[in-house]
């Protein structure tokens, strides 16, 4: 990586999630971008996986173990992102689950299970909160930085079967606008990601049972690659986005549009 001039040459970069698809490939771009990142996931070898996926490449990234439902390992996580690379300029909030991995894949929202309905908002919402609330902190001590929130389509729409999801979700959309408004004095900018269905393994289990149904709703014909959710995600924490905080960028293929 040395010698090249990459988007994010000397910053420090966090990620949640990022043992799997959408935050491991961000980790990836994020390092091959120039960035030193903290590759966090609630499976430490998952993490670990990305890690040695960086050096490989030739970054350089640690791996975290944390579970974004605890305050403390959220704190720590964050503690230990900033003792690894001496600060932290970038953040992207991104881990999440899925109804499915609550068991209430095509539950109606009325129907929904209070326990579901509470550990989808946990991770997928509060989580959110919890790690922009340290990231923030560390931010504001060092004049600045720059965090993007994976939200959704489900932010930005109804889907059938989905209420918690798509309610965590919105939250994160409107999570996102709050902490722009909060923090942008401060010089951080904050930002979601509302990617449409991507390739991994969080939508396997939808890939197969309705796979050709989703390709036909989605006007580029395809599901999207992580990678292609990374290069937003890279841009919005760079410098070459610096008027944008409190925005929602969609990359669906159109899914949307229609
Ligand atoms: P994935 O299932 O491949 O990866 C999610 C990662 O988050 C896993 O490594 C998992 O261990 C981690 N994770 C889950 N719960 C956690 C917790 N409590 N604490 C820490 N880590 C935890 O899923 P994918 O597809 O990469 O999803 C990433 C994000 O993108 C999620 O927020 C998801 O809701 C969102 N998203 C995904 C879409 C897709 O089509 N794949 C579409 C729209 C949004």
């Amino acid at each position: 990586m040395s010698g090249t001039k990459g988007m994010l040459d000397g910053k420090s970069a966090l990620v949640t999630g990022a043992g799997s698809g959408i935050g491991r490939a961000t980790a990836l771009a994020f390092a091959r971008e120039g960035a030193w990142v903290a590759a966090a996931d609630q499976t430490l070898e998952a993490a670990q996986k990305t890690v040695a996926a960086i050096e490989a490449q030739g970054g350089q990234a640690v791996a975290i173990a944390c579970d974004v439902t605890d305050e403390e390992q959220v704190q720590a996580m964050v503690a230990a992102a900033v003792a690894a690379f001496g600060g932290l300029d970038c953040a992207f909030n991104n881990a999440g689950i899925a109804p499915h991995q609550v068991n209430a894949t095509g539950v109606l929202a009325a129907d929904l299970a209070e326990a579901s309905w509470q550990r989808l908002l946990d991770v997928n919402l509060t989580g959110v909160w919890r790690c922009l609330r340290h990231e923030v902190a560390q931010m504001r001590k060092q004049g600045g930085g720059a965090i993007v929130n994976t939200a959704s389509v489900a932010g930005l729409r109804g889907l059938p079967g989905a209420a918690g999801y798509v309610v965590g979700k919105h939250g994160v959309v409107g999570l996102t606008k709050a902490a722009a408004v909060d923090h942008a004095a401060e010089n951080i900018r904050i930002n979601a990601v509302c990617p449409g269905y991507i390739e991994t393994p969080m939508t396997e289990e939808s890939k197969r049972r309705r796979g050709d149904a989703i390709i036909a709703r989605t006007a580029l014909g395809r599901f999207g690659m992580p990678e292609e959710i990374a290069e937003a995600v890279v841009w919005l924490c760079s410098e070459r986005a610096s008027f944008v905080t409190g925005s929602n960028w969609t990359v669906d293929g159109g899914y949307s549009a229609l």
